[in-house]
């Protein structure tokens, strides 16, 4: 598929991302402190990079699963129906539970995401993004931490995509379209 030709700028520094993370780590340390394990729940794809950072801080006993929710993408914009495409490997009935997931843009995912896990009443379930931006959403959602809440920019990187790139660069970068369109 041809793209539009575009350049990528700094936002988020990786090293202001590894300070934030331990900042994040520490609240989560406060928050589950009576907990035996935590189960850490991905949320694929895009969390795989903030989870891997994230749990490598924690300094408690932890389980790591992984749930992927269909992107509504295209032909979806405006049903906004989010569906469950792999579930969760471990149970999480009466377990404390930390859902990961990389941005919150209009909160369908995540609204849909924490509604079904609690269906399956965990003790204590708590979320986490590493970004948000507020100035899109559409449901009233938002996660009990944040890394960073940023404005209404076309972001990359540190696992977010642009079509499937840019997923492994080691910062949040912010998408500049460098054709006249
Ligand atoms: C992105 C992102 C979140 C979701 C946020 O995922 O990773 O899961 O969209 O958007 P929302 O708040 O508007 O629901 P995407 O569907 O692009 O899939 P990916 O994680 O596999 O990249």
């Amino acid at each position: 598929m041809p793209h539009r030709p575009y350049e990528i700028d700094v936002m988020i520094s990786a090293k202001a991302i590894a300070a934030r993370i331990e900042d994040l780590a520490r609240e989560i340390g406060r928050e589950f402190a009576d907990t035996d394990k935590l189960v850490v729940v991905g949320l694929l794809r895009g969390s795989f990079v903030f989870i891997a950072d994230l749990v490598r801080e924690l300094d408690m006993p932890v389980e790591v699963d992984f749930l992927e929710a269909s992107s509504y993408g295209d032909g979806m914009e405006s049903s906004r129906e989010v569906r469950i495409l792999k579930d969760l490997r471990g149970q999480i009935e009466g377990r404390d539970v930390l859902v990961v997931e990389d941005i919150v843009d209009t909160g369908h995912t995540l609204k849909h995401v924490t509604e079904f896990l609690q269906t399956r009443n965990p003790a204590k379930m708590r979320c986490i993004a590493l970004l948000d931006k507020p100035a899109r959403r559409e449901v009233d959602f938002k996660a009990d931490l944040i890394g960073f809440e940023i404005p209404d920019e076309f972001v990359v990187g540190y696992g977010i995509d642009f079509a499937q790139r840019n997923r492994n660069l080691p910062f949040i970068g912010k998408v500049r379209f460098t054709d006249p369109a």
